[in-house]
């Protein structure tokens, strides 16, 4: 992969840069800001080296036309704290305000494009669309650096086909993501263990289909276990369960008996009569969730277990909360894999934008893993084995 370095001497010159600023936000209140936080070495590299910055980034998912409530004003006031020095935010894509605004940039300078996405022709399917965007995006600059980590896996017109249009290379975000989740792709040190937990079984489909070759171990948590627990026959009460995946999931076990990789399933569940932060919640055995109730954490045998799996892997990847983290009495799964896992002498990867905003808002520390991925999607579609638009058109 190309890197910043090969881009040349960038002083004086202006560079366009694709981070991924999709931050949870409450309001205008960002409640999470590691995506912004991991945008900041290669923008102030970059800075350093005499250029002037052009920031381009999503937020949500806007149907291709403005609207306030995705602005990235939130995005560009922490970016400005950060490195601080302002960021100017023009009001609009490619329109007058970002063309007036970085023809002002002096070297050193920083500006920021509206959303993206409030350009339909971002996310068309229609390559010739996304590539006019793209050339009016790479009209402003004289290299691009691909840095959004979080969307390398969408053939976008500011993730993929602007990279064709200017000298482009990674960023360091990226490179790092890449080092780290290849690591263990490709050559994982025994035994591997990975901890897959969130809501729905059919976003895991390929991922769990892949491991099912390469990992030693799959401990299911979340609610998608309960997907596998109706596949072992258990009644699993009102919890989430996809009913169509059964039938796959048994599949996925059978597969898992036949190629020796061992499937860590919960043996007891917290069982709460509803989905609030204050519901009666009772522990109960895996097998004996009450119809009138549903799992919304592992119980504690399990995350015990989950533990002691956990410590002795010399490779942990870890993807989806164990529980409704968010809510404290539901907390406890999600506290133990992390724990484990800094307890652990292995080499941990947390991904998944919900389990990196665990990690953070349960208050643990983020230098205690080997590497905390900012992709949702993306580090999923690379555990999968797939190959991400985004990355290769970064190949040299
Ligand atoms: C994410 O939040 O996973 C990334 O920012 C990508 O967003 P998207 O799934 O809307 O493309
Ligand atoms: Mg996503």
């Amino acid at each position: 992969m190309k890197t910043i370095d090969s881009l040349g001497d960038l002083a004086g010159k202006k560079v366009l840069v694709r981070s991924d600023l999709n931050v949870p936000l409450d309001g205008t209140t960002i409640t999470d800001d590691g995506r912004v936080r991991a945008s900041v070495p290669t923008i102030q590299k970059l800075l350093d080296a005499g250029a002037a910055v052009i920031v381009t980034a999503h937020l949500g998912r806007p149907a291709g036309a403005p609207e306030a409530k995705y602005s990235l004003a939130p995005a560009a006031a922490r970016l400005s704290e950060l490195l601080g020095k302002p960021v100017t935010l023009a009001d609009d894509l490619v329109g007058e305000s970002a063309a007036a605004t970085v023809a002002a940039l002096e070297p050193g300078d920083v500006a920021m494009l509206e959303n993206v996405r409030f350009d339909a022709r971002e996310t068309s399917k229609v390559d010739a669309d996304r590539e006019a965007l793209a050339a009016e995006l790479a009209a402003f600059a004289d290299a691009f650096v691909s840095d959004g980590f979080g969307v390398v896996h969408r053939k976008q017109a500011s993730v993929y086909d602007v990279a064709k249009l200017l000298p482009a290379a990674a960023g360091l975000l990226v490179q790092k993501e890449v080092e780290s989740l290849s690591k263990a792709v490709t050559d994982p040190e025994r035994p591997y263990a990975v901890v897959l937990g969130g809501s729905k079984v059919s976003d895991k489909l390929g991922v769990i289909a892949n491991l099912l070759t390469k990992a030693d171990r799959l401990l299911i948590g979340g609610g998608m276990v309960f997907t596998f627990l109706a596949a072992k026959g258990y009644g699993v009460g009102s919890s989430l369960l996809e009913e169509d995946q059964i039938d796959t999931v048994k599949g996925y076990l059978a597969t898992a008996e036949e190629t020796g990789v061992e499937i860590v399933l919960p043996t007891d569940i917290v069982a709460a009569t509803a989905f609030a932060a204050d519901a009666d919640a009772v522990v109960v055995s895996a097998d004996e969730i009450p119809a009138d109730r549903m799992g919304l954490d592992i119980g504690p045998e399990s995350a015990a277990l989950f533990a002691s799996k956990i410590a002795d892997a010399k490779t942990i990847v870890w993807n989806g909360p164990m529980g409704v983290f968010e809510f404290p009495a539901f907390a406890e799964g999600t506290k133990a894999v992390a724990q484990a896992m800094i307890d652990s002498d292995g080499f941990s990867v947390v991904g998944g934008g919900d389990s990196a905003a665990a990690v953070r808002l349960l208050g643990f520390d983020e230098a205690a893993f080997g590497h905390i991925s900012t992709g949702g999607g993306a580090s999923l579609e690379l555990l999968e084995g797939k190959a991400l638009p985004g990355l290769d058109v970064l190949e040299d």
